[in-house]
């Protein structure tokens, strides 16, 4: 693999900045001084940024919906008692952040501002009206309360605010700074050592997707997000940091294991392999340079797959054939498709087992390191699984921490196979039927009917009472 085109970048990324009259570094990505409010209405930018804009709303292009549950219903039983076993969609287009946080059964059905059963964190990564929110009423202010708070407030899709400063004058005269909107994410980046107004214009690229692309939790008496990163990004050092502040996401009722969810990991997982070690950044693949039809130069923000904008992308740097590249990539995807299936079977049985040993009554104690080895396995194939497109881009590191995972859940059913042979059950502990997500969700005692009416009345009778409050508001442009 070593046919690359290194100088060809090299020469892109010195014209570049010339074209666009354009230099991040240059340029004061923090709020002035007197700061005009934010605009979160991406319509407002349209007229001056034609070809942004319309390749931004192209994301709605990028509409299907992938079932994730369907697809696996062992996904119900490893996230059993915590929302996602109700409902999990890989993920599509941008312009559908909003809409997909509202409609997910995970958010639930919120009567009122301060009915649960999220807080007001799981808008974070959604919408530019987060970074106005947070500029109007600081950090503190943005995260207090419950999510259906928000409902009236956080209504743009994610967009220009997200990742420039609008209010800022550069924005204004076309072209904009990248910013961090985030100031949680500004932190995290100081933590690993990259403080955003010094890193070079590449690392500022990819620090604008890892605002959200990432794994975070809730922290403090506000649940605000911060991101693990104190020991450093790898598994290990998150799981380690994690473990210090005996951090939970959630107990799996089955197994009474207090567990780790992992969120979506690429800036991470990216940092690890092969492309972001040679500094590839998230743009160079995902935002591609491309000609308008006055054969003017812009940065295309119809986020998607590389592949679909070849000749743009891999091929700036790549010498293989389209066909070539992406059969690299599937491959990568079905050794990581047919190792993390087996990971699964082997924590699905764990959680299984365990439920027999408490029910056998089985001593704390005795429980103590099984649950922790369940913990750690099920966390190194979360972080594995949950980064969208890890076959692409860091195969080995995939393969290594599900290798790591399947260690840890062998270890887990050796340690029950001995307890459960000490209290006299040598027979196997039986699964029930989950080959379905009907039946998996059955099986873990989920009323489904009643989620999804609850849900549908929701969508009936609160949403469009939050958006026609925004409208009032002026916070939405139609
Ligand atoms: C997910 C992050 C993200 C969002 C959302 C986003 N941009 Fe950008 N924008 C970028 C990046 C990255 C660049 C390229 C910067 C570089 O080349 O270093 C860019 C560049 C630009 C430029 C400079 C000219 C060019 O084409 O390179 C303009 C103008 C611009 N964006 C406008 C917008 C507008 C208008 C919106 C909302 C409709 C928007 N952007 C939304 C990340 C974003
Ligand atoms: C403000 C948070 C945020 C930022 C910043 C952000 N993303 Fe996303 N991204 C999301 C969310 C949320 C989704 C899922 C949307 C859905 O499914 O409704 C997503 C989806 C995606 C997808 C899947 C698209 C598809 O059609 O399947 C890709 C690829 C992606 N983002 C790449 C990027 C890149 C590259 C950047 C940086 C230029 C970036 N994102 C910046 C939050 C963000
Ligand atoms: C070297 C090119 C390259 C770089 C660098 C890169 N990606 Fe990707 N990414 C891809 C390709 C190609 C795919 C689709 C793989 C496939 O076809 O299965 C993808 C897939 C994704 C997906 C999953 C989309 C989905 O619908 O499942 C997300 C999200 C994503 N990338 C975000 C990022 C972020 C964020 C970064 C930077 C931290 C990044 N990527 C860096 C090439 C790249
Ligand atoms: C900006 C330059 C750049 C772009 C764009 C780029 N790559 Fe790469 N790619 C590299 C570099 C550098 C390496 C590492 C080469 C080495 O060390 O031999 C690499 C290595 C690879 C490898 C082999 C390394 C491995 O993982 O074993 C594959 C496969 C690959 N790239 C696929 C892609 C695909 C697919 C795309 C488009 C979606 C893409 N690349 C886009 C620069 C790039």
């Amino acid at each position: 693999m070593a046919r690359i085109k290194i100088s060809a970048r090299r020469i892109f990324s010195l014209i570049l900045p010339l074209c666009f009259i354009f230099s991040a570094n240059a340029e004061p990505t923090a709020v002035p001084a007197k700061s005009a409010p934010i605009e979160a209405k991406n319509e407002t930018f349209a007229s001056k940024n034609p070809d942004q804009y319309q390749s931004w709303k192209a994301t709605s292009e990028q509409s299907d919906r992938v079932d994730a549950l369907a697809e696996d219903p062992r996904l119900v039983i490893l996230w059993a008692g915590y929302p996602f076993s109700r409902d999990y969609n890989k993920p599509r287009g941008h312009a559908y952040a909003v809409t997909d946080v509202r409609e997910t059964l995970r958010t639930g059905a919120p009567k009122n501002a301060e009915d649960g059963p999220l807080p007001m964190a799981c808008w974070s990564c959604k919408s530019p009206d987060v970074a106005r929110l947070i500029q109007k009423d600081g950090e503190d202010g943005y995260f207090h309360g419950k999510w259906a708070r928000g409902g009236p407030e956080i209504v743009n899709n994610l967009g220009c605010a997200d990742c420039h400063n609008t209010a800022s004058p550069d924005f204004a005269q076309g072209k904009p700074a990248l910013t961090l909107s985030r100031p949680y994410a500004a932190r995290a980046m100081e933590t690993i050592g990259k403080p955003f107004d010094k890193a070079s214009r590449f690392d500022q690229q990819t620090m604008v997707c890892g605002q959200c692309h990432v794994e975070y939790h809730f922290d403090g008496p506000n649940k605000a997000v911060k991101f693990p990163w104190d020991n450093g990004m790898k598994v290990e050092d998150m799981e380690k940091y994690y473990d210090a502040i005996t951090f939970a996401d959630w107990v799996n009722p089955l197994s009474k294991t207090p567990m780790l969810k992992a969120q979506h990991p690429e800036y991470e997982t990216w940092a690890g392999g092969i492309h972001g070690k040679n500094n590839v950044t998230c743009i160079d693949c995902h935002m591609p340079k491309v000609q308008n039809a006055e054969g003017k130069m812009y940065t295309s923000h119809k986020i998607g797959n590389p592949f679909d904008s070849f000749e743009q992308t891999c091929v700036n740097c790549h010498t293989q054939d389209k066909a070539t590249l992406q059969n690299i990539v599937a491959e990568r995807k079905e050794a990581i498709r047919v190792l993390k299936l087996k990971v699964e079977d082997q924590i699905v049985r764990a959680h299984f087992e365990a439920k027999a040993a408490w029910d056998a009554g089985a001593k704390e104690e005795d429980m103590k390191p099984i649950l922790m080895d369940i913990r750690h396995a099920q966390w190194r194939w979360d972080l594995a699984i949950a980064s969208h497109g890890i076959h692409m881009h860091a195969p080995e590191e995939g393969l290594r921490m599900l290798g790591g995972a399947l260690d840890k859940a062998a270890d887990a059913r050796t340690k029950l196979v001995r307890l459960l042979a000490s209290m006299g059950i040598t027979h196997e502990i039986p699964v029930p039927d989950i080959s379905t997500k009907a039946k998996a969700q059955a099986a873990i005692g989920l009323n489904m009917q009643q989620i999804k009416a609850e849900k549908e009345d929701f969508l009936k009778t609160v949403v469009p009472q939050w958006d026609e409050q925004a409208r009032k508001n002026g916070l939405l442009s139609q």
